[in-house]
Formats: structure tokens, C-alpha cells, sequence
């Protein structure tokens, strides 16, 4: 790997363009987020009917911070007995306290766990970005706040959910299942467990392996809201936690974000079962720029779309098409920008890039990088130095990609950019659709006429018209084709969690 990425730079330095010095010319002092403000514990518990305790299994984990490969804590790991005893107490709590409480009440809960993630909003965005390496401006601007606007606005549907559904009676599932990945930790915890208290229901949550920490916080926060126990259970775990989760007999839901290869094993092994299922899985965006559009405008959108938190994004904007017309033009503003940005330590708040979160992703990631430079695509990286301790990666580029390419089908979830060229409205959609995926996709032009139609005919759940990568608790998200199915967000989200 060290010596194709010798070659890789030597090669860009070649073709560096003097407006590339950028980097040199704009250099910032460091400006470190302070880390005195939060505590982390040498050793995690699981959270189960509202005590931290003990694993069954006896075993124990680390997680570590991605920038620099120091160790964090020492995080419990729940075996299948572990997750009897997590099922056990939520439908204790199911049956009990939680099942007959009012909306209202609910509602109550609900509000308290948002205003106390905002209270300790300051630690949380920390913890994010020691835990999983995406940048400090992010964790703060993006994840923690979105995640506290998503349990106040679901915790205002709790008793109102009859308006949700005019004439039906909706009712509670039961004992949810919910499993996340490790992009948006705290985030997806909120999108996942917000709904499911709103509708009624209670949960056990798995993080992902890799960021534990903000889930095990909000664990802490639950505590202190005096939710009753077993309400809310969060097991820490790799791959086999999550599949003895999705096993367990006594579950009426899962929830699941991740990867469409494991997406595909847990819908297998719930079929059959009367359990509900929901699927956020992988993405294949296709970013596309009309020549009308403000370029630079959206060239600050793909920019945005695909490097944004190391590209570790379901909905990046991977795919890139240009109307040829204006190509040249984009692709050197495109490297313009690329050139500014900043790659290195996450807590830093000039950081734009930060680590990417784990070596196995890592790898992932040049893995493909080498893939697209034998299929012969053109790569283009700027010329920087990585931190030598922690798992980064240049912001890619990869322009001459055949449709055909494996870095134009298959997720890479890194921060690496295909372009491609189209002439017309056709075959730009024929193009953008030729994916297995269906997430999300991002249009850019001045002419309504050409949003409108292309936001009908591309098959993707979310399309954004001029802007990306923007997130509203109001608004549904979800798939079609292998990125998976259901709603999450909005009124749509609660549907997944109500018998209607
Ligand atoms: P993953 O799908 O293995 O992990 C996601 C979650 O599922 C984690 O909590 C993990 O512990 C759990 N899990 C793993 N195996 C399981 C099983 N058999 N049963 C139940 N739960 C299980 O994703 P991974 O390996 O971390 O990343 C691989 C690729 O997946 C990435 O390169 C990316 O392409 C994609 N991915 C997509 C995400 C999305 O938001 N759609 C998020 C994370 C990864
Ligand atoms: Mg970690």
C-alpha cells in the first residue's frame, strides 16, 4: 500500500496546477477543542432495566479514538445471554409501567431526554469525535443537536398519534430491537430509539462496536431522566450481539442501519417470524450538475456531499456527473476546492476531514482505491501530508470511470469522488439509476422543470435540489432497491413502530 500511495502523490504533484498551493498559503493555527470538560470511564457496563451491569459473557472490548489509535475504555460484550435478560426487561417495562402510560406522560420522558442532550451537548460532541474521528465542527453543528431535535420533535407526536393517523387506532408493537453503525452514533441512537418511545414501545439498542461511548452516555442521561427501567436497553457488542438481538424469540421489531451484506442476513433470518423489520442500508448517490446551475455553488455542495464526515455517509454523494459542457470547468474548481481542505486531527475546528473511523475501513477504502486505478480510471489526490499516527485518507478523486467500474456500483463509504459526463436529462437518469442502490441522490440546475423531472424519474428516497446533505427530524428518510426499506424521520418514521 505505501508504495502505490508514493506514486499516487509523486503523480499529482506533477500535475499540480499553481493554484493548488493552497494549502501552504492558508495554513491555520491549530485550534483544538478543549477535552478537560468530559469524562470517560475506564470500563463500560451494559445497560439493562436500568442499572449499568456486568456482562454473562464476562467479556470485554476497547474502543479506541481512530485519530490517534489510543485506547478509550473498556466496553462490555453481551453474549445471547446478555440480550434474554436486555428482551426480558423491556417487556417487563412493556407490560408495565410504559405500556399503560398515557402519551402525555411519554411525551414527558421524551422531552427530558432532549433538553438533557442539549445540556450536555458540549461533552457529547467530544466524545463523538474521540470515539469515531469525525470532526469536532461536525459532531457539534450536526450530530448532537440533530440528535436532541429528533427525540423534541418525535416526544411531540406521543399523544397525538391518533391525529397521525386519522381514523385508524394505532397500538405499540411491543419490545423493539434496534441495531446502528458507527457514522452517526449518537445520532442514529435518537433516530432509532425517539419514535420507538413516542409509539410506546420499549428497546434494546446495540451500538455499533467501533463507537459505544455516546450510546453508553445517553444510557446515563436515560438514567437521570428516571425513565422507568427497562424502557430503553443498551447492549455493547460486536456482529454476534447484534445477531443473537435479531434471534431473540421475544422481539416484535427490528430497526437496522448498516451495511446491505448484513442487512441481507437479518432479513433472512426474521422471515418467517411476525417480527416488523425496517432496512437503512448502502448508498450510491449520483451528484448531478446541469450546465445551468451555480457552479460554484455546486461544486461547495459536492464537496460537501462526499467528503463531508470522511465520506462516511449512506446518502454521499459519491457519484459525480457533469453535463459536458461545463466539465472542464468543474472539475478544475472541483480540485480548486479539494485543495483547501484540511485533513488531520478531529478535534481540531479547522479540520474538514478527519480520521476515518477504523482500520478495517481503512482498508476498505484503499482496497477500492487500488480497484479503480486498475479499471483503469484516473486518479487525482491532493498533495498533503497525512498524520503518521490514526487512519486518514486523501480526499480521491477518479475521473475517466466507466458505468461498468466497480467505484461507480459499489459503496466505498470514504471519502472518494467518481466524475462522469452526460449530455442529456435521459441519460443522466438512465445513469444515475444504474446502481443497485437507491438512497439518495442531489440535482443542480436554475430551472425548476429539470428538478421536477428528475426528481420523479431517479429511484432514491431523498433527492436534494441544490443543497445536500441536509437533515430535518420532519423529514422521512429511507430507500429503495438494495438501500432497503421504510421511513425513518417525519410522521412516516412512527409508522414502523404502530400496528395501524
Ligand atoms: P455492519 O453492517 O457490519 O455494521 C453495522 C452494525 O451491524 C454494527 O452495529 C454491527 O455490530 C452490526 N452487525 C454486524 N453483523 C451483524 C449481524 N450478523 N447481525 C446483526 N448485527 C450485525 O457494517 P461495517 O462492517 O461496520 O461496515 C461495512 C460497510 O457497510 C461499510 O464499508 C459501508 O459500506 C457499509 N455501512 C453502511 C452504513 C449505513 O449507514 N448505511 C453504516 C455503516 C456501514
Ligand atoms: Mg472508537
Amino acid at each position: 500500500m505505501a508504495t502505490t500511495k508514493k506514486t499516487a502523490t509523486k503523480k499529482v504533484a506533477k500535475k499540480a496546477a499553481p493554484s493548488l498551493k493552497f494549502n501552504t498559503a492558508w495554513e491555520y493555527a491549530p485550534a483544538l477543542e478543549g477535552t478537560s470538560h468530559v469524562t470517560i470511564a475506564p470500563q463500560y457496563e451494559l445497560f439493562i432495566d436500568g442499572k449499568f451491569v456486568k456482562p454473562e459473557s464476562g467479556k470485554y472490548f476497547n474502543t479506541i479514538n481512530p485519530a490517534t489509535e489510543a485506547n478509550l475504555s473498556s466496553i462490555a460484550e453481551a453474549n445471547a445471554a446478555d440480550v434474554d435478560k436486555a428482551v426480558k426487561a423491556a417487556r417487563k417495562a412493556y407490560n408495565g409501567a410504559w405500556g399503560k402510560m398515557s402519551g402525555a406522560e411519554r411525551a414527558k420522558y421524551i422531552f427530558r431526554i432532549s433538553r438533557m442532550i442539549q445540556e450536555k451537548a458540549r461533552e457529547l460532541c467530544v466524545i463523538e469525535t474521540l470515539d469515531g474521528g469525525k470532526p469536532i465542527r461536525e459532531s457539534r453543528d450536526i450530530d448532537i443537536p440533530l440528535a436532541a431535535n429528533h427525540f423534541f420533535y418525535y416526544a411531540g407526536w406521543a399523544d397525538k398519534l391518533d391525529y397521525a393517523f386519522p381514523n385508524r387506532k394505532p397500538t405499540s408493537l411491543g419490545v423493539a430491537g434496534q441495531i446502528i453503525p458507527w457514522n452517526f452514533p449518537l445520532l442514529m441512537a435518537a433516530w432509532k430509539i425517539a419514535p420507538a418511545l413516542a409509539t410506546g414501545n420499549t428497546v434494546v439498542l446495540k451500538p455499533a462496536e467501533t463507537t459505544p461511548l455516546t450510546a453508553l452516555k445517553l444510557a446515563e442521561i436515560i438514567q437521570e431522566c428516571d425513565l422507568p427501567p427497562g424502557v430503553v436497553n443498551i447492549l455493547t457488542g460486536a456482529g454476534a450481539t447484534g445477531a443473537a438481538l435479531v434471534q431473540h424469540n421475544d422481539i416484535n421489531k427490528i430497526a437496522f442501519t448498516g451495511s446491505t451484506e448484513v442487512g441481507k442476513l437479518i432479513q433472512q433470518a426474521c422471515a418467517g417470524s411476525s417480527k416488523k423489520l425496517t432496512l437503512e442500508l448502502g448508498g450510491k448517490a449520483a451528484n448531478i450538475i446541469f450546465e445551468d446551475a451555480p457552479l460554484d455553488q455546486a461544486v461547495e455542495g459536492i464537496i460537501n456531499g462526499i467528503f463531508f464526515n470522511q465520506g462516511h455517509v449512506c446518502c454521499a454523494g459519491s457519484r459525480l456527473f457533469v453535463q459536458e459542457s461545463v466539465y472542464k470547468t468543474v472539475l478544475r474548481k472541483l480540485k480548486d476546492r479539494m485543495a483547501t481542505l484540511i485533513v488531520g486531527n478531529p478535534l481540531d475546528k479547522n479540520t474538514d476531514i478527519g480520521a476515518i473511523n477504523s482500520k478495517q475501513q481503512l482498508d476498505t477504502i484503499h482496497k477500492y482505491i487500488t480497484i479503480g486505478k486498475k479499471e483503469g480510471a484516473e486518479m487525482y489526490q491532493t498533495d498533503i501530508n497525512l498524520p503518521r499516527k490514526g487512519f486518514y485518507c486523501k480526499p480521491t478523486l477518479f475521473t475517466d470511470v466507466a458505468q461498468s467500474s466497480r467505484i461507480a456500483q459499489e459503496e466505498i463509504f470514504g471519502p472518494v469522488l467518481t466524475v462522469q459526463t452526460f449530455r442529456t436529462e435521459d441519460e443522466v437518469i438512465e445513469k444515475a439509476n444504474n446502481t443497485p442502490y437507491g438512497l439518495s441522490a442531489g440535482v443542480w440546475t436554475d430551472k425548476g422543470s429539470k428538478i421536477f423531472n428528475l426528481t420523479t424519474k431517479i429511484r432514491a428516497g431523498v433527492v436534494w435540489a441544490n443543497t445536500y446533505n441536509k437533515f430535518d427530524p420532519t423529514s422521512p428518510f429511507g430507500g429503495y432497491k438494495e438501500s432497503g426499506y421504510g421511513r425513518e424521520g417525519g410522521l412516516q418514521g412512527l409508522a414502523g413502530y404502530l400496528h395501524i
